[in-house]
């Protein structure tokens, strides 16, 4: 169950295959919300303390993807990451092309390779979240994030 993914309590919509990625008005997200190269701030309906768990949510032609990019964590070609830097917990609110940018000290993440981290002092890659649709069409996370979301963690 996902209960047993997350080992944690849910108060979102819970699909069998996932629990519902919503926009920042609570909106979840259809299949077709994005267009290749666009990308959208969600959260994970379900996660505690959601504030916590910004999530840049991508969409690429799938065949763009390569690298450290998990196949198994995207659909679509959505891909969803921590929006929360490992460096020193800014929102990495700018983007360079494929290339997600942290305002804070310029640290870049390559969206294509699994959020890698390809310039300034991030530590480490934004940690990617797990993705499907649902049997209705929606996005939903199918499990927690792949590590440690912000700094620290290692
Ligand atoms: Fe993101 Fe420093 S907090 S680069």
């Amino acid at each position: 169950s996902l209960t047993r993914v997350f080992e944690r309590e849910y108060t979102g919509p819970v699909y069998s295959d996932g629990v519902a990625l919503v926009d920042a008005e609570g909106e979840q997200i259809a299949e077709d919300r994005l267009a290749p190269g666009e990308q959208l701030t969600v959260f994970p309906a379900s996660h505690p303390g959601i504030e916590r768990a910004p999530t840049l949510l991508v969409r690429f032609e799938e065949g763009e993807y390569g690298g450290e990019t998990r196949a198994e964590f995207t659909v679509g070609g959505y891909a969803a990451f921590s929006k929360v830097c490992t460096h020193a917990g800014c929102m990495v609110a700018d983007r360079d092309g494929t290339t997600l940018v942290c305002p804070c000290h310029s640290g870049r993440f390559d969206a294509l390779s699994g959020a890698t981290v390809v310039g300034g002092p991030p530590p480490r890659a934004l940690p990617q979240l797990p993705i499907t649709l649902s049997s209705d069409g929606y996005l939903v996370a199918t499990g927690d994030f792949e590590g440690p979301v912000g700094p620290g963690g290692g």
